[in-house]
């Protein structure tokens, strides 16, 4: 008997719904990690445009490109056996055209061996989810806090209840769209209990509250490996940026001081 797990598909999302089963997402942008967070059952891993700040060290993710999308979504693609893996169209990879918007998706799916894309957006969006979704690219939604949009917003904060009264039928037309599951970032909690119960595609919550039918979190500030700034909603379940400090610190002594090599 084969000793690999079975691969989540992007048909078991609507399924684990359907079963009223909760979906556990986490980003990664490395094999290694992916590797890891892989072993633990993860359902998805999302190389998320996130990568941009947590990376590369960028304040926003508006200046990640199509090629450290694509040169990251294969090494996650890499570390992974069996969570479905799922990459970001980063800023201005679709907004611009649809051809644009297949042309990259494809090339996050046949370059990078992403099995879906994720977009942010609602009602603009509709003609380009449906147009992926028909040529067979499947396509999670995001909305509410959507960063590409930072400026607009004026930073990355909660959505108030009157900010959001859009977002129920902006999932709705996402679903009808052809999407197949919508994250939702940083809006009230009963909102997001409203979208899920009216949306029969999973909705996938990060600061959205616990209705939605999974979560996502960014993994380095759930490792603790991010510390420039932590939003309120993340829980810690790790501390690993300090236990990578005191390691080279220890490592760092050991040469100084002629105690490593032996
Ligand atoms: O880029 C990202 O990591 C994301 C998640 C926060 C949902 O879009």
């Amino acid at each position: 008997m084969s000793d690999t797990p079975k691969r989540v598909r992007v048909p078991d999302f609507a399924d684990r719904k359907r079963r009223g089963e909760k979906i556990a997402v986490l980003t990664a942008y490395d094999a290694t990690m992916a590797r890891l967070m892989d072993r633990a059952g993860v359902d998805a891993l999302l190389v998320g445009d996130s990568l941009g700040m947590v990376v590369k060290g960028d304040s926003t993710t508006l200046e990640v490109t199509m090629d450290m999308m694509v040169h990251h979504t294969r090494s996650v693609a890499n570390g992974t056996k069996r969570a479905l893996v799922i990459a970001d169209l980063p800023f201005l990879s679709y907004q611009t055209s649809m051809a644009d918007a297949v042309r990259n998706s494809g090339r996050l799916l046949a370059e990078g061996h992403a099995a879906a894309v994720k977009l942010e957006g609602g009602r603009s969006m509709f003609d380009t989810v449906a147009r992926l979704v028909e040529v067979g690219i499947p396509v999670m939604g995001h909305l509410g806090v959507t960063p590409q949009s930072v400026h607009r917003l004026g930073g990355m904060r909660k959505l108030s209840m009157s900010e959001s009264d859009r977002l129920l039928e902006d999932a709705k037309l996402l679903e009808q769209a052809g999407a197949f599951s919508i994250v939702l970032e940083s809006i009230p909690a009963e909102i997001a209990k409203e979208i899920t119960a009216a949306v029969a595609v999973p909705t996938i919550g990060i600061g959205a509250g616990p209705h939605c039918d999974g979560q996502v979190l960014v993994s380095y500030d759930a490792f603790g490996l991010f510390d420039e700034f932590v939003p309120s909603f993340v829980k810690r379940y790790a501390e690993l940026g300090q236990q990578m400090t005191d390691a080279a610190k220890a490592y760092v002594d050991e040469v100084r001081d002629g105690r490593f090599p032996k």
